[in-house]
């Protein structure tokens, strides 16, 4: 992303430019950096965030995609968005919020202060100690709201009603159609610290709601391989690293997915009409997985590298090693670019603890090495046959 050491305090107006000038196609080239593989997501968030920046149209997007697919990822780069592109400063008052610390289980009550807390915060650390009660204000109504595993706020859980997931989509779908939230706090009016209520208006607000949603996956897999559905499976033809060809069929979500299974999924309807946009994540490729193995800022690969820097050790990786985890972390469908880390670790832990043994390691003189996770040695930490 830009400089962000970039002052936007410093730039005259004339410096920035109208944010209808930052167009939905900048908006998607500067997430792309930390978010991989899943261009057709990114699309409608980067359009959401346009309208949301650039007029009073809501945006508001459901993500769901398996787990370790980018949802979170995808929220955290808005956030970076946000922070890197200085026309974006009167929207930073951003926050990532876990769905269910918006209810309170025991009283069965919807909580939206706690959101509503968590922008404040964002909105003060911006604005700094002298906010005024209007700055406050406004900089919450202007808030990017994303809410994580709201799956997780089902009204029907192992097939009983979940009264407590009722309670927050209910909450939320009236905040998402724009409600007065009284809401206590403090601020300075005429120059004085004072207890005040804000009538805070989320209207304004774009709310990015997230979730796994892992029973839908295997509910429409099982209404769609049922004897007599009607439906098929579509045929991929994939290539592994090693050279092979083989023909897979394939359940992905996006062939089939409905509003309806979404209500049997126990999404109430009125909460589900109130999002622009329901957007499915994709499953990771291998190329994908690869890519982020080696370039995301927060891969284990780049992590370790890290770590190494530290002993005067650089390390490296071979393309085909890289391809191999990549292939061996696409067969975890369920914890998507997180299996990433755990084969990576099973390749790199002995090498962490003790690289001077290594026969891999190679002095490049002046006290420097290079260390390089070859191909060999993932087949041999992973128990893969040499295929060539
Ligand atoms: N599309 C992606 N692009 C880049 N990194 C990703 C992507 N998906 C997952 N990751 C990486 O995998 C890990 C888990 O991703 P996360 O976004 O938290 O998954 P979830 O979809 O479960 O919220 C993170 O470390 C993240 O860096
Ligand atoms: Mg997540």
């Amino acid at each position: 992303m830009k400089d962000s050491t970039v002052d936007p305090d410093s730039g005259t107006d004339g410096d920035l430019r109208s944010l209808t000038e930052i167009s939905p196609k900048e908006i998607f080239g500067e997430l792309r950096r930390g978010v991989l593989g899943q261009d057709a997501a990114l699309r409608f968030v980067a359009v959401a965030i346009f309208k949301h920046v650039t007029g009073k149209v809501p945006g508001n997007l459901l993500l769901i995609g398996n787990s370790g697919t980018g949802k979170t990822t995808i929220m955290n780069n808005i956030q970076r968005l946000y922070h890197d592109v200085p026309e974006y400063r009167p929207f930073r008052a951003m926050t990532i919020i876990n769905a269910n610390l918006l209810v309170d289980s025991d009283r069965m009550e919807f909580r939206p202060d706690r959101l509503l807390t968590a922008a404040e915060q964002r909105a003060r650390a911006i604005l700094g100690p002298r906010a005024t009660a209007e700055e406050l204000k406004a900089a919450m109504e202007r808030a990017t709201v994303c809410i994580d595993e709201v799956d997780k706020m089902s009204s029907v859980v192992a097939g009983k009603p979940n009264a407590i997931g009722v309670v927050l989509q209910q909450g939320l779908l009236t905040l998402m159609e724009g409600e007065k939230v009284a809401y206590r706090t403090h601020a300075v009016v005429d120059g004085e610290e004072r207890e005040i209520t804000l009538d805070v208006d989320t209207r304004g607000m774009m709310f990015i709601c997230g979730g796994a949603f892992e029973g839908l996956y295997d509910q429409v897999y099982l209404r769609v391989t049922r004897p007599g559905s009607g439906e098929k499976l579509k045929s991929h033809a994939i290539r592994t690293a090693d050279g092979d060809v083989r023909i897979e069929q394939r359940f992905s979500l996006g062939d089939f997915l409905r509003d309806e299974d979404l209500f049997t999924y126990g999404m109430v309807p009125q909460f589900l009409a109130r999002f622009d946009n329901i957007v499915l994540l994709q499953d990771l490729s291998v190329e994908v997985l690869k890519e982020i193995l080696i370039r995301s800022v927060d891969s284990p690969f780049v992590r370790s590298r890290r770590y190494f820097e530290v002993l005067n050790i650089s390390l490296e990786i071979d393309d085909l090693a890289a391809s191999l985890i990549a292939e061996k972390a696409e067969k975890h469908t369920r914890t998507g670019a997180r299996a990433l880390r755990t084969i990576f670790g099973k390749i790199i832990n002995r090498l962490e603890f003790d690289p001077w043994r290594y026969e891999g390691l190679e002095e490049t003189g002046e006290g420097q090495y290079r260390l390089v996770v070859s191909a060999d040695l993932v087949r041999r930490r992973l128990g893969l046959d040499a295929a060539r």
